[in-house]
């Protein structure tokens, strides 16, 4: 035998992992699958799995049909794993909520004895909470159930034995940029993905959910401490269980996968098999009566043929008012939107951001490429202004500044249009780990430098001032060559008088919100010169604002300025910059940084300062110790 082979092999036997190729799966849709299947669950021709049909107070399972070892022999450890799978709730009539669904792991294929309605097909008013039962399932709860102790009638929990959650959290995920959870309605018929990972050296069981539109949260939604020595057996089955009761909703499964000591792999989000369409096939019975009614037949296809043009031109209807009539130039027709983005299609979607969603088109006629980003927007209030400053910022022309093209509206909907920056945004450089280069030095300076001046000439080269309000990693966004440049500005009124309650007066982003802004609740060009401080720390250390609770630094600012203190700056720098710069450039950068982030407004400079300190053309002046530098001291 080949010595590497059996080394190999000798390290397996070793270490316990046996090559077994059922520890790990990927199913795309569900052609050709290992799933045994009970009750009224059934595999549709496209490849979804429909776990319950219309019959009433039904269950339907799916397990893999090969049993998994989760459990080290030798010390009774359950090993880590890993699922993901995306699921979709068709509700029978909109807004009529079912029973929900559950991923289940449980030492047999049937669970015997188990009901449908609100017990999921998973227990029976006798078994449910008994020890014996060894399932662990995660619940997407649509009814509120009082027996159990429901939060309410939209959640995610993890169960063990019996449905009393051992904890369940209000059907949400984390966005990124906002650092907010955003509630979800899990039967809005719209597919979701979920990720259930478990780690045997933390014990913690964690639970992520997000639209299909967006990648894995960073944070998720559950994370519970569990041993699950005690619940796992030495073989265990996975799958899903749902069920039906008075209300017949239709559960759908897309795709799955798992994998034992890993992460499950990805799974491929446009090759999944589609839902069928929400309208179709529900009232089969009434379209009977009309048939034989003929001249009805009649009737209706005028009457349809009416409202396909009524729709037609529903569909491209806008709002326009008098007022804006003097704006003229920088509107474009919804219409022409919506070809420049394939209808908004999926595809084209750039991102999701705390205030809507981002596509990206290229205008029909001159072929200019944009990005649209859609903001729904409950209220007239403040649109006249909104559209107004819109309107204005458009003639800005900075090439630090993401040129703003204009705008559109439809009912409840503002649309802004944007040149198109084809590498996006500088905080996906900067922590998504899945880009395999990192800003090399030059870049980073080259970018901060680019922002810097795009301020200036917002804070001072205009006839009126302009304040950003807004600076931070994800709104710079950069072009081909890696250039930065400050985008999504001239909102900030609407977000002002936006319906979202949780961002009220104080306009910006935790982490980069100046002190006094806090308490004035004024914006100035010196809390954009504070948050800009943030901003150049955080492209030198490559650190978020607002670090993980485990670090001792939260706040990025009092990290760098505690080494600062101590004589040590550089230690601050990026590590993966991995030391490929000139220190004086370095440290003179995260002193304006911290000059800017200074607590005091007096004490930091102005835009035009920043721009001759960068330049070298001034010298730095001493960074004031009072208000930060004493706290620190002492402690
Ligand atoms: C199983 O447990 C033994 C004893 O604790 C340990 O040495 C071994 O690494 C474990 N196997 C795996 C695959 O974790
Ligand atoms: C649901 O599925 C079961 C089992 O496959 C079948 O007997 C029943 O007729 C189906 N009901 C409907 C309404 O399709
Ligand atoms: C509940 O299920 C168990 C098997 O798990 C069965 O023995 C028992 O009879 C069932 N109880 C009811 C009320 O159906
Ligand atoms: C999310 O849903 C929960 C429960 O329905 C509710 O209490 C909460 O206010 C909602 N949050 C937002 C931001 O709408
Ligand atoms: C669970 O989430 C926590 C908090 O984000 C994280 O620290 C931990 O590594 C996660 N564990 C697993 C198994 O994903
Ligand atoms: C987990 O539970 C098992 C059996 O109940 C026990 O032997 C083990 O010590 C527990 N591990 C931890 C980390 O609590
Ligand atoms: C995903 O599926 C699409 C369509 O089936 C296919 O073209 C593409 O190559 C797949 N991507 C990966 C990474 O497998």
């Amino acid at each position: 035998m080949d010595p590497k082979l059996s080394l190999l092999l000798v390290i397996c036997m070793l270490t316990g992992i046996t090559a077994n190729k059922y520890d790990e799966f990927t199913y795309n849709g569900f052609k050709r699958s290992e799933l045994y299947l009970d009750g009224i669950a059934e595999i549709t021709p496209n490849g979804l799995l429909r776990l319950t049909n219309t019959t009433r107070s039904q269950r339907g399972h799916a397990f893999h049909k090969v049993p998994l070892h989760l459990k080290n022999s030798s010390d009774g450890n359950v090993y880590s794993f890993s699922t993901c799978f995306v699921f979709a709730i068709l509700p029978e009539y909109p807004d009529v909520a079912g029973d929900g669904l559950a991923f289940v792991l449980s030492p047999n294929m049937e669970l015997p004895g188990a009901l449908p309605k609100q017990f999921l097909g998973l227990f029976n008013s006798t078994n449910n909470g008994n020890s014996a039962n060894h399932v662990l399932a995660i619940e997407l709860d649509t009814i509120l159930n009082i027996d159990f102790g429901d939060i309410n009638n939209n959640h995610v929990g993890i169960d063990v034995n019996g449905l009393r959650s051992i904890n369940a959290a209000t059907a949400s995920y984390f966005i990124e940029n906002i650092g907010e959870f955003k509630n979800l309605s899990l039967i809005s018929g719209e597919p979701m993905q979920v990720w259930v990972d478990y780690s045997n050296l933390e014990k913690k069981l964690n639970v992520t959910i997000s639209p299909m539109s967006v990648p894995k949260p960073s944070h998720p939604l559950l994370s519970s401490f569990m041993n699950l020595s005690s619940v796992i057996l030495d073989t265990m089955y996975i799958g899903f269980s749902a069920s039906t009761g008075s209300s017949v909703p239709s559960n759908y499964v897309l795709g799955w996968s798992f994998k034992m000591n890993g992460q499950a792999g990805a799974l491929n989000l446009s090759s999944l098999p589609s839902l069928p369409s929400k309208k179709h096939g529900r009232k089969l019975a009434s379209l009977i009566i009309w048939l034989s009614l003929g001249v009805v037949v009649f009737i209706t296809i005028t009457a349809f043929s009416i409202a396909y043009i009524i729709r037609r031109k529903a569909r491209y209807a806008e709002v326009l008012e008098e007022w804006e009539l003097e704006h003229r130039t920088h509107r474009f027709s919804y219409k022409e939107l919506f070809k420049a983005t394939k209808g908004f299609r999926e595809q084209n979607l750039l991102g999701v951001g705390g205030f809507g969603r981002v596509y990206k088109g290229e205008l029909p006629t001159s072929k200019t490429e944009i990005a649209v980003k859609t903001i729904s927007h409950g209220s007239k209030q403040g649109m006249r202004e909104v559209v107004g400053e819109i309107a204005s910022n458009s003639q800005l022309r900075h090439r630090n500044l993401v040129q703003l093209l204009g705008y559109s509206r439809r009912r409840g909907e503002l649309l802004v249009v944007y040149e198109f920056m084809s590498n996006g945004s500088l905080d996906k450089f900067l922590y998504d780990t899945s880009k395999p280069t990192t800003l090399c030095w030059s870049q980073r300076q080259n970018i901060i430098r680019g922002v810097a001046s795009g301020l200036l000439y917002l804070h001072e080269e205009l006839e009126q001032i302009v304040v950003h309000r807004d600076i931070k990693a994800s709104n710079v966004l950069l072009d081909g060559e890696m250039n930065g440049k400050l985008g999504d500005f001239g909102l900030s009124r609407l977000y002002d008088h936006g319906s979202d309650a949780q961002i009220t007066h104080v306009v910006g982003t935790f982490g980069y919100i100046a002190p006094e802004l806090t308490k004035t609740g004024r914006a100035t060009t010196r809390t954009d010169v504070f948050a800009f401080g943030v901003f150049i720390l955080e492209v030198v250390c490559g650190r978020r604002p607002i670090m993980q609770q485990e670090s001792p630094d939260l706040h990025l600012v009092d990290g760098v300025w505690r080494s600062w203190r101590s004589g040590v700056i550089l230690e601050v720098a990026d590590a993966r910059l991995e030391g490929d710069y000139n220190p004086k450039d370095v440290e003179l950068i995260l002193k304006i940084g911290l000059l800017c982030s200074h607590p005091a407004p007096a004490a930091r400079p102005t835009m035009r300062q920043v721009m001759q300190l960068l330049d070298g053309d001034l010298s730095l002046p001493e960074i004031p110790k009072d208000g930060r530098g004493e706290e620190l001291e002492e402690s």
